[in-house]
């Protein structure tokens, strides 16, 4: 932008010029990013001397100290004390730069403050998703998505726990735990780690695992709607899990992050089954991932009950909240400020069109692939096809589709040994693409 148009721009273009001022500042200033930032630094620098030096000119021309112009001034103050310390650094390229100039806080925001700031969100996701469900604002611990959260529940389950998975299953559940050393080896024959209870869900139960053949562990993994095959747990084979787990003695952890896409009417939470507030067993993790687009954002919560309590009657959530803190700072800001948005009306409306978006194109593969003759599970309520090739190799399956159709799917055998068989298709993606991929399956299929 040239100057005399900047200084009569728009307030936009003033605010998009004065805040690339003032992240350049920040960056100058930033006393971790100056070895990496010193060329870029310096592009800047010569980009914003240059314009600087224009504005001094016509100011002195003009001579028009309107509160814009003032601000200018400042800030070409302290761009010459950057340029000099950016001259001083291309100098002494070795040199540790200590900042003490224009001063800029370092220590972290007080506990005292980030919980009030974080509490708005923690009572909008309480109201939200778990009124009349006995879950309370301070039940619930906003995290950077459910993926980490998997691991910090591992971290707080520590190395001597047995645990339990769907088979298939989302892999993260399965490799935390090998992380964790709660594994045994891998058993090649059979593609399992030893130590771990893989219950298997297959069309032949409806992908709820037959849990009299289950053997009891401390911890049980249970996803709904699930990743990858597409099946949501009802609420009677849901109240079954709850039962099975409290005559074990078991904790669950459910995963919901597609909570949103369930078109039945299955349970959203686990805590909505009977029963479960009186003996608190449940974990329950998700996120705005799949519902608001949050994928890149970050930003998901864990529901610790207060009455979820280790065999010595410590609290888990209290257990949590330390693990959380050491291992984590906190949602960003702006992803805080966005998540509560997601929860105003509109938000909750545009997330239902996100969904809903994603649900058409759902059902523009379920029937494309239905009509191909291929028997296919999912789709109903969670954006995952779980396509069915009897007997073949998930992965001959997948080189298949790659090659002669240039389409990446998922391999059913990468979500474990029940996975055999059966390829994923997503429902996430353009609906150009979408519609592009099945009129090649058609070709390919037909
Ligand atoms: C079942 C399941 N849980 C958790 C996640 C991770 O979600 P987030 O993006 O919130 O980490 C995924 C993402 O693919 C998933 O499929």
């Amino acid at each position: 932008m040239k100057i005399k148009e900047m200084l009569e721009c728009d307030i936009h273009n003033w605010n998009v010029w004065t805040l690339r001022c003032q992240l350049f500042h920040e960056l100058t200033w930033d006393a971790n990013s100056e070895s990496k930032l010193v060329p870029f630094v310096l592009r800047e620098l010569a980009q914003l001397f240059e314009e600087a030096h224009e504005v001094v000119k016509l100011m002195n021309s003009e001579m028009c100290p309107t509160p814009r112009h003032m601000f200018y001034t400042a800030w070409i103050e302290l761009l010459v004390v950057a340029r000099k310390r950016a001259a001083h650094m291309l100098k002494y390229p070795d040199a540790q730069v200590i900042s003490l100039g224009i001063g800029d806080t370092t220590e972290p925001i007080p506990g005292v403050i980030t919980s009030a700031m974080a509490k708005p969100l923690r009572a909008a996701i309480a109201s939200t998703f778990y009124s009349n469900l006995g879950i309370e604002e301070d039940d619930i611990f906003v995290s950077d998505g459910a993926k980490s959260d998997i691991s910090r529940l591992q971290v707080l389950s520590g190395s001597s726990v047995t645990m339990a998975v769907q088979d298939p299953s989302y892999p993260v559940y399965v490799d935390s735990s090998v992380i964790m050393g709660q594994t045994g080896q891998f058993q090649k024959d059979v593609k399992k780690y030893g130590k771990i209870e893989y219950m298997k869900c297959t069309p032949k139960n409806g992908f709820f695992p037959d849990l009299s053949t289950i053997s009891r562990t401390d911890v049980i993994f249970f996803c709904s709607p699930k990743n990858p095959t597409g099946a949501a747990a009802s609420r009677e084979q849901l109240t079954r899990l709850v039962q099975f787990a409290k005559g074990n003695r078991s904790i669950i952890v459910f995963d919901s992050p597609y909570a949103m896409y369930m078109s039945d009417d299955n349970p959203r939470s686990i805590f909505e089954i009977p029963g479960a507030k009186e003996v608190a067993i449940e974990i329950e993790i998700s996120s705005f991932s799949k519902c608001a687009g949050f994928t890149g954002v970050r930003l998901g919560w864990t529901v610790v009950p207060k009455g979820l309590l280790f065999s010595d009657g410590f609290s888990i959530a209290k257990d949590f909240n330390r693990i959380v803190c050491t291992c984590f700072n906190g949602a960003s800001n702006v992803a805080q400020a966005g998540s509560l948005a997601c929860l105003s009306p509109a938000g909750l409306k545009a997330m239902h069109e996100v969904v809903g978006f994603y649900k058409e194109n759902t059902e523009i593969i379920v029937e494309t692939v239905n009509s191909l003759g291929f028997k296919v599970y999912g789709g109903r309520n969670a954006p995952d096809v779980w396509v069915h090739f009897p007997g073949q190799s998930s992965w001959d399956v997948f080189a298949e589709i790659r090659e002669k159709t240039h389409v990446v799917t998922t391999p059913g055998s990468g979500f474990g040994p029940g996975g055999e068989g059966f390829i994923r298709v997503s429902a996430f993606g353009h609906r150009a693409n979408m519609l592009e991929a099945c009129r090649r399956f058609k070709e390919l299929y037909k």
